[in-house]
């Protein structure tokens, strides 16, 4: 089978790292790296969408990174701002639902305006769904389900004793988005940071040594075939 055709992730998550560092080994100021990361976005994006992958979500901003210098957070935030006015149309003729993770509350106003705008008038796309995690940690979000669940046994909606896990996740922030297959994580490091703690517990984990902002095409595809090939040797064993 050719690999377009093969086992292909329904959602693939991705914490996108190594702006910082492609930037740097250019001699240019970091928020140029953030820039070149905004096209990968859009090349991953775009390489989904025609290969039938439903679900991408990714890490654009953690909680975390709240700590990064004031330049830095505004020009993030700038860079959104640029995404969101500059491809809506392209969500739009693509059918692509956008939605949001993470506590919304604390991006600056109109960053929140914009996104509730784009997010609300593209709900009606049920086949496409590209995920921002944005001032997102894994365990805030099990924190607020956790707060969600207690506030409904407190006001006698919910019986603490029949929780399960189903219950549970019915209480994060995108419940109707199924768990990831796929998580993906660039420039080298091999760690969680505190991305979709609950979610990826059955996840495949592939880590390269790419740069975000060199992370295009070519290397998604290289992701996503050796994801067909644990797929497919896994699936023989079962
Ligand atoms: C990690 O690189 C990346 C981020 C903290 C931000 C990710 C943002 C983008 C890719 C661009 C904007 C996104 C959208 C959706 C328009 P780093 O800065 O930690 O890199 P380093 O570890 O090399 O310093």
């Amino acid at each position: 089978m050719p690999p377009e055709t093969a086992q292909l992730p329904r959602h693939v998550a991705i914490i996108m790292d190594g702006n910082g560092r492609w930037a740097a080994r250019h001699g240019w100021p970091r928020l140029r790296g953030h820039e070149e990361g905004a096209e990968s976005v859009i090349a991953v994006l775009r390489a989904c969408r025609e290969r039938g992958i439903r679900y991408l979500t990714l890490y654009a901003f953690s909680a975390e990174n709240w700590r990064r210098p004031r330049l830095e957070i505004a020009g993030l935030m700038d860079l959104l701002r640029r995404f969101l006015r500059d491809r809506e149309a392209e969500l739009h003729e693509k059918r692509i639902r956008l939605r949001v993770i993470g506590r919304l509350q604390y991006l600056p106003r109109d960053v929140q305006r914009e996104l509730r705008r784009v997010m609300d008038e593209t709900k009606s796309y049920r086949e496409y769904h590209l995920i921002l995690a944005l001032s997102y940690g894994g365990r805030a979000e099990i924190t607020d389900a956790a707060r969600t669940l207690a506030q409904e046994a407190r006001e006698g909606r919910l019986d603490p004793a029949r929780i399960t896990e189903r219950t549970f996740a019915r209480a994060l922030y995108a419940p109707d988005v199924p768990d990831p297959d796929l998580l993906i994580r660039t420039s080298g490091e091999i760690r969680l940071s505190n991305f979709l703690l609950w979610q990826l517990s059955y996840a495949e984990l592939y880590f390269t040594p790419t740069l975000w902002p060199d992370f295009r095409e070519a290397e998604f595809q290289r992701a996503l075939e050796e994801y067909a090939h644990r797929h497919r040797r896994y699936g023989a064993l079962s």
